[in-house]
């Protein structure tokens, strides 16, 4: 069975940096909090468009870094919690506006934890030969959903996309070697949506009550991903020998520096190690891994051979991490 390696990769995010000057303005709260509680400095809002607009640019990117055309993709899948629609799916809509009329494809969500979640789903296809040039893309544009009048929650997300391609390789030493996924449904009453889905249709109501934000219950949140984070980062670490030395990358998922430090830490890891830019993106919800993997290709932080671990915690609750090595050479 071939390995399935990411071959190219693309992000997007949008121009508008709101700092966290901008909540100054008129909420009760501080760029000194935000930084010490978060470690958040700015964040991107789209001010026009839908999430599939996010995902456009960095799909384009991330074909032309590769040198193939949307007709050459096979499947697309977008993690989100933001999509365009309830229906068709975003990734439909991605289908046509990218022009990659060859593609069939879904919506996965699983909030923060989308992009661990879908490259399971999109490894085990292109391991299994059901496809061969996969467009997995991870994409949320959290200001449709984030009350701004609500401090708790409008300082931490952002909006943006990744994109990474995934195809077959024979060599059995890079790509996706394991992964490790779970989910507790008990969380679900501390990070959700209240309204809007079929247990709470869209009403009068529901939009006085400001229903169709993000409800978050932050520290008992917090308390569940510090642990989740670690435990999960180490089980995949142990059952595949590698030790904090072998480990070329974290690239955990942006909620919170602090959960990304204590991660760290429990690894035995230097921060030198561990893809950090939630100081200028937020918490993008799904899109946080992709921007990071892409961003630190860019940068040419990226090489052949190195070993990566990802992981995310999110709603759901959900959680997983996934051992890769990097099949890409750095750009020139
Ligand atoms: N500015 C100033 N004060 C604030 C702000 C703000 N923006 N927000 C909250 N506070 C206040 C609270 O009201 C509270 O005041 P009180 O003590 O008088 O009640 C105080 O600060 C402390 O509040 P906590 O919620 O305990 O603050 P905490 O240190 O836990 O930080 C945060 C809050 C940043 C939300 C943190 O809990 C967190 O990161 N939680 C986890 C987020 C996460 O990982 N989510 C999962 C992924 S998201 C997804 O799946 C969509």
């Amino acid at each position: 069975m071939p390995r399935a390696a990411i071959t190219s990769v693309g992000h997007y995010v949008p121009e508008t940096v709101y700092p966290n000057s901008y909540f100054e303005q008129y909420l009760d709260t501080s760029d000194a909090w935000i930084v010490e509680r978060t470690g958040i400095r700015e964040r991107r809002f789209a001010c026009n468009g839908a999430t599939s607009d996010l995902i456009i640019p960095a799909a384009r990117q991330c074909l032309e870094r590769r040198g193939i055309s949307a007709e050459d993709i096979d499947c697309i899948i977008v993690a989100t919690v933001t999509p365009d629609y309830f229906f068709p799916s975003t990734a439909a809509v991605v289908q046509r506006k990218l022009g990659a009329t060859r593609a069939w494809g879904f919506d996965l969500s699983a909030a923060c934890s989308g992009f661990i979640y879908a490259l399971v789903v999109a490894a085990k296809l292109v391991e299994a030969g059901f496809s061969r040039r996969l467009l997995l893309c991870g994409a949320d544009k959290m200001s449709s959903i984030v009350n701004f009048d609500d401090r708790a929650t409008a300082v931490l997300f952002g909006d943006g996309g990744g994109v990474v391609l995934l195809e077959p390789s024979d060599n059995p030493d890079v790509g996706v070697l394991d992964a490790v996924l779970y989910m507790n449904g008990e969380g679900g009453q501390y990070l959700y949506m209240p309204a809007g889905g079929s247990a709470k249709p869209p009403s009068l109501e529901t939009v006085q009550n400001k229903e169709h934000y993000v409800f978050q219950e932050g520290r008992t949140v917090f308390k569940e991903a510090v642990i989740r984070m670690a435990e999960v980062t180490l089980q995949i670490m142990e059952r595949n020998g590698l030790r904090a030395e072998d480990i070329a990358w974290l690239v955990p998922h942006q909620a919170n520096l602090r959960i990304i430090t204590a991660t760290a830490e429990r690894m035995g890891l230097s921060m030198d190690k561990v893809m950090v830019n939630i100081d200028r993106y937020g918490n993008t919800t799904a899109a946080t891994i992709p921007l990071c993997l892409s961003e630190w290709y860019q940068a040419g932080k990226l090489d052949y051979g190195d070993r990566l671990i990802l992981v995310s915690f999110g709603a759901g609750y959900t959680w997983g991490a996934v051992y890769l090595r990097w099949s890409l050479p750095k750009p020139d």
